[in-house]
């Protein structure tokens, strides 16, 4: 039997006697891209065999997301340099040539961080030769920084089919968002500098897990949205039965991410659900932000409002928002001619 895989449509040769062991319906990943193949048997010819058909009987809410949270593992883990340096960070005894020595144990994230702290952005063009000396320059906190950007680069960079989105468009919106929380914070809240920075640039991370479901039901995704009224976040509650956001909180668990960042990225698109959690609230309105100035947004990006309650909350008028916005923009610029 002639299996295609529907991501990279690399095709196998399978015999029928094989598959119908395991029953009518078989599904297993892809050996090349680990993409899902499912085959349903006795529904098509065996030269026809298209592996995977979005079809009434699939599952959605509960036993969809039992499935898919079992791919969770498939993500890359965040970079075991990442979870020392915040070990590393929070302990009174360290210094920021331990967090230096750390960094300079990867060689991968090392020369990125490198790369990061020349840009025109952090003010130190150019001149910048070694992690100790960057340690020296800029400090612990804005070393740490860096090592989070160095780390979230990688993860966030790729294609996502499903959401529309080009390689490189959920960092540059990761980004702008991480950008745009940090400002906010620096005017509401000076103490969640760091965290609304942190927080903001993983917030859509449920995204790279969800992207393959989305492809797979396309034409159901298209259909809902065909009308332009309706956002993928609407479509995703509606034929998934949870949204990105409810998986990113799972995704951070298994990346050991704070506790205290979980709820505002679950939150992300509805913060009011965490009361007066004002992290949650500036996720929220830096995300919005990020996808009214249109910076690596999918093809649904501009249907993002910031929830009037948000802007309630956080005491933020239109003016505020236009200056954020040219701010982000400028952040995103400069951060992104570094790497
Ligand atoms: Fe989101
Ligand atoms: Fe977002």
């Amino acid at each position: 039997m002639r299996i295609e895989c529907p991501h990279c449509h690399k095709a196998y040769n399978i015999p029928e006697e094989r598959i119908k062991k395991y029953g009518d319906h078989v599904a297993f990943p892809c050996p090349a891209c680990k993409g899902r193949i499912e085959v349903h048997l006795g529904t098509e010819t065996p030269q026809g065999v298209h592996p995977h058909r979005s079809t009434p009987q699939e599952p959605v809410g509960e036993t969809l997301k039992k499935r898919i949270l079992r791919t969770v593992s498939d993500l890359p883990p965040m970079p075991q340099v990442a979870q020392k340096a915040r070990e590393l960070t929070m302990s009174d005894k360290s210094t920021f040539s331990d967090l230096a020595r750390l960094i300079e144990t990867d060689q991968a994230i090392a020369a990125r961080v490198l790369k990061i702290a020349n840009s025109s952005y952090y003010g130190v063009m150019g001149s910048v030769s070694s992690i100790q000396h960057a340690s020296v320059v800029l400090g612990m906190k804005t070393l740490n920084e860096l090592l989070t950007l160095a780390c979230a680069s990688s993860l966030l960079g790729a294609e996502l089919k499903g959401y529309g989105m080009n390689a490189g468009d959920l960092w540059r919106h990761s980004l702008a968002t991480a950008g745009c929380a940090r400002a906010l914070a620096t005017k509401k809240n000076p103490s969640l500098v760091d965290d609304a920075f942190s927080a903001g640039l993983i917030h859509d991370c449920g995204k790279l897990i969800l992207d393959r479901y989305i492809l797979e039901r396309k034409q159901a995704f298209e259909e809902f949205m065909k009308d332009g009224q309706r956002s993928f976040l609407e479509a995703e509650k509606k034929l998934l039965g949870f949204d990105h956001a409810e998986i990113a909180a799972e995704v951070c668990e298994k990346w050991q991410i704070p506790k205290k960042l979980i709820g505002p990225i679950q939150y992300h698109h509805t913060p009011s659900r965490l009361n007066s959690n004002e992290l949650a609230h500036i996720v929220h309105a830096a995300d919005a932000i990020a996808l009214m100035s249109g910076i690596g947004s999918g093809f649904d990006g501009m249907m993002y409002q910031i929830d009037p309650k948000a802007m309630e909350f956080l005491r933020l008028d239109s003016s505020q928002i236009s200056v954020l916005m040219a701010e982000t923009a400028d952040y995103v610029e400069k951060t992104l001619s570094s790497l």
